[in-house]
């Protein structure tokens, strides 16, 4: 028994910031950030939660697969930019929702998020243990942006993906997963520091910093590697593949893992011209855009893939 996705969702914020609009208040380019990253433009929230953002696009995952929250057995959210340290994002998702039954959770794994939190769901439900599982990848990384800093707040953005899946015997084919924690600290931000009596610690607190350079050597040998170790593992080739859903991070990275793969750049679909980077929202608000443009039908095989920061990485081939 395997996992099939029968509905999927997103939500993007109202307000769009283009790289002009942020050259108007730093000192930036639409020329050097579209060049260097292909990004054109992010939503920014202004009002929404994250939260809020990953249960409308649940709404619209549950409608498409025709399902209603009460069927719901799990709720998982990637998230690294919940609205609270506790409750989880799951657990206000659970609430507005009202899945009653459901069992709610969050998973931190960055840009890898939703890809660890899809893999959860298929651990619980190939084992027998549930049936149905919303997953959810959603960010409001801007809040976590140091606006002083050009290198790193043009990069980011908002939004929220999700996908209903459900107990089938074909869907998710493959998927590979790890971790290196040991490089973390190329891309991070630190959580509030402690200031008990013991301690008194009074720092400010922290926002992204990135080694880019070096988070872009990681992601162009990791992520075609885990690839295709997974095509391998599934038993098909790279040509067997309809689309390859990567993380939304820089079209430089996109680039060099279709060069690597020999695969033709048609067949890697992006967002990031008008999102940025949503790190776990990435993929699923990707598959959402493909899957709503009509242009996946049942029985395509697609690749997705996650990568970021702890570092994580995760690559599945699922048939659709
Ligand atoms: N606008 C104008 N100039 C800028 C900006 C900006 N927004 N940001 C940095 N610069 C300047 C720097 O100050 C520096 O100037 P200097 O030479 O006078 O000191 C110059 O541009 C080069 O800066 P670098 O940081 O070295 O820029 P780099 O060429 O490495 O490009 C980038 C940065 C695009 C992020 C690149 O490292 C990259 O592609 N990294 C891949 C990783 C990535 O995309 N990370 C995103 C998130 S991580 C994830 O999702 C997995």
């Amino acid at each position: 028994m395997t996992i099939r996705i029968m509905g999927t969702g997103s939500y993007l914020p109202e307000n769009i910031v283009t790289n002009d609009d942020l050259a108007r208040i730093m000192d930036t380019s639409d020329e050097w950030i579209a060049s260097r990253t292909g990004i054109r433009a992010r939503h920014l929230v202004k009002e929404e939660t994250t939260a809020q953002m990953s249960a409308e696009a649940a709404k619209k995952a549950l409608d498409e697969a025709g399902m209603k929250a009460e069927d719901l057995d799990l709720i998982i959210v990637g998230t690294l930019s919940g609205d609270y340290v506790t409750p989880s994002t799951a657990c206000e998702v659970q609430a507005i929702l009202g899945a009653e039954k459901a069992v709610a959770f969050d998973i931190n794994a960055a840009c890898s998020g939703f890809m660890f939190a899809m893999n959860t769901a298929y651990a619980y439900i190939h084992s027998g243990i549930y049936q149905n599982a919303l997953v959810i990848g959603a960010e409001t990384l801007s809040k976590l942006m140091d606006w002083n800093d050009r290198s790193t707040c043009v990069l980011f953005g908002d939004g929220a993906g999700a996908a209903v899946v459900r107990a089938d015997k074909t869907g998710l084919i493959h998927f590979t997963q790890g971790a290196d924690g040991s490089k973390g600290m190329v891309l991070s931000c630190r959580g509030r520091m402690n200031n008990n009596p013991l301690v008194k610690n009074f720092v400010k607190p922290d926002y992204v910093s990135m080694d880019g350079q070096e988070v872009y050597k990681f992601a162009v040998s990791t992520v075609p590697a885990s690839i295709q170790k997974v095509l391998e593992e599934a038993d098909l080739e790279v040509t067997d593949i309809k689309y390859f859903l990567l993380h939304q991070a820089n079209i430089r990275i996109i680039q060099s893992v279709a060069k690597r793969l020999k695969a033709d750049m048609n067949k890697f679909p992006t967002t990031l011209e008008h999102c940025g980077n949503i790190s776990a929202g990435s993929v699923p608000i990707l598959l959402d855009e493909v899957h709503k443009k009509g242009m996946l039908q049942r029985g395509d095989k697609l690749v997705m893939a996650g990568f970021g920061a702890g570092l994580t990485w995760s690559a599945a081939v699922m048939e659709w």
